[in-house]
């Protein structure tokens, strides 16, 4: 029994003890969930330094910290890691579809991005992968952000999605004498690696391609394929060479294949894969990363912020099997992220994603995985998100609750800290 306490003891102060030296900041909460385990941990205390880094996780009760240390108080809250919203559009507006986008000047989006930004962090989602946009306006967001002139997400910019002429990343709404190639459309392999490079150049860290056609593109089939095999395994090769990855939009079936073959390393969309396609995915280990909330508000909205019927048509046919597809593919184990599309629905709303992605399959710590650690994995930054762990951003949500129950509590969380700092919200929750 005394060796037992012994040894308690000593596990307890080796925890405790190098922890309160480098810290600026202390969050105490009744719990936090381990998402590596699934298991909660009682009485928290999570220093974190100036860096914004967690230097130690105690046990609050048996812990103490000097009057130096700001003490953010989370009585009664459960923390779960800051969550990771995998595919959003900041610069983009649910509330303008359609022709209705040209009224406005080119830098009313990043304007408007700002606002998207906060809205998006005030919802608990501290890190986003925005996978396309103008102007490298998600380049100057994540710079004004980091250099904390405005308040927003860690952002991991795409810039321009890479597509091929009249595909889905491409201008299609104006008539040939008007002709306005995309910036980022290419139409050969060569073509292809030297966007990847000119991307890079200034400022992409992850690259966005449009492997098939689209929903919110006009003109193209929604499932066919718009760039080629070589096309797509010159981008991957290109951009791996530079340690970058991939991002592949792909509702059809075989955009889907041709994306898992060429190496690309999430697919986006992925409604129409087939039982082999997810099989090749599972084997490949290649991320579906599925928007199966949207739907529901693309049908409501119809077209009163200026979507196209034929968007509304393209929807109506993708939306159904896309969540079957997803069900099917959560059950043949394909590895699987969480990304919303935000933009195409209001910034903000992204935890509604949760109730869906278990509606359709997944266990509630599945669908929070898929917005942490595996996204983290995913983006390759595994020691810097997607966990509260020593040496990863003090990022995290407070939920009132159990999330592990229901997953609903994550809509609203209760508090947001980000780099070991509280989070001032502006959006109403
Ligand atoms: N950006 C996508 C597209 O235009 C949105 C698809 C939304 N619909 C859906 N069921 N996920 O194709």
């Amino acid at each position: 029994m005394r060796r037992l306490a012994f040894a308690i003891l000593l596990s307890v102060t080796s925890l405790s003890a190098p922890v309160v030296a480098s810290a600026s900041s202390v969050i105490t909460a009744e719990r936090y969930l381990d998402v590596a385990t699934g298991k909660y941990v009682d009485h928290p205390a999570i220093f974190v330094g100036d860096d914004g880094r967690i230097t130690g996780v105690s046990d609050a009760r048996l812990v103490k910290w000097g009057s130096n240390i700001r003490h953010i108080d989370l009585a009664g809250q459960t923390l779960l890691p800051g969550l990771i919203d995998m595919h959003v559009h900041l610069t983009s507006l649910a509330e303008i579809g359609g022709y209705r986008g040209l009224q406005y000047t080119d830098n009313f989006w990043t304007a408007v991005g700002v606002a998207n930004a906060k809205k998006t962090l005030d919802a608990g989602f501290t890190t986003v992968r925005n996978v396309g946009s103008a102007n490298f306006d998600d380049v100057a967001l994540k710079q004004a952000i980091d250099g904390k002139w405005v308040e927003g997400p860690r952002i991991v910019p795409a810039a321009y999605a890479i597509g091929a002429t009249g595909g889905h990343c491409d201008d299609n709404s104006l008539p040939p004498s008007l002709d306005k190639k995309g910036p980022s459309v290419v139409d050969s392999p060569a073509d292809a690696r030297a966007k990847v490079r000119w991307l890079h150049k200034y400022g992409a860290e992850v690259i966005k391609i449009c492997a098939t056609g689209g929903v919110f593109s006009l003109g193209d089939s929604v499932g066919g394929q718009q760039l080629s095999l070589e096309e797509m395994k010159a981008i991957a090769d290109e951009a791996h060479m530079l340690h970058m990855k991939v991002a592949a939009h792909a509702h059809g079936d075989e955009g889907i294949h041709d994306a898992i073959l060429a190496g690309i390393d999430t697919i986006e969309h992925a409604s129409l894969a087939s039982d082999a396609t997810i099989q090749l995915a599972k084997l490949h280990k290649t991320w579906f990363d599925m928007d199966i909330y949207n739907d529901d508000y693309i049908l409501a909205t119809g077209t009163s912020n200026g979507t196209e019927q034929e968007s509304l048509d393209k929807e109506k046919m993708i939306g159904l099997k896309q969540r079957q597809t997803f069900q099917r593919a959560v059950r043949a184990g394909v590895p699987m992220l969480f990304g919303t599309d935000a933009g195409i629905y209001p910034h903000g709303q992204n935890g509604r994603q949760f109730a869906k992605m278990v509606e359709w399959g997944m266990t509630p710590l599945q669908a929070i995985r898929a917005a942490t650690s595996s996204a983290a994995e995913a983006l390759g930054q595994t020691a810097d998100v997607g966990a509260i762990a020593v040496g990863h951003f003090g990022d995290m949500v407070a939920i009132t609750g159990d999330p592990l129950q229901n997953v609903r509590l994550l809509e609203a969380p209760a508090a947001v800290v980000k780099g070991g700092k509280l989070v001032e919200r502006s959006t109403p929750q």
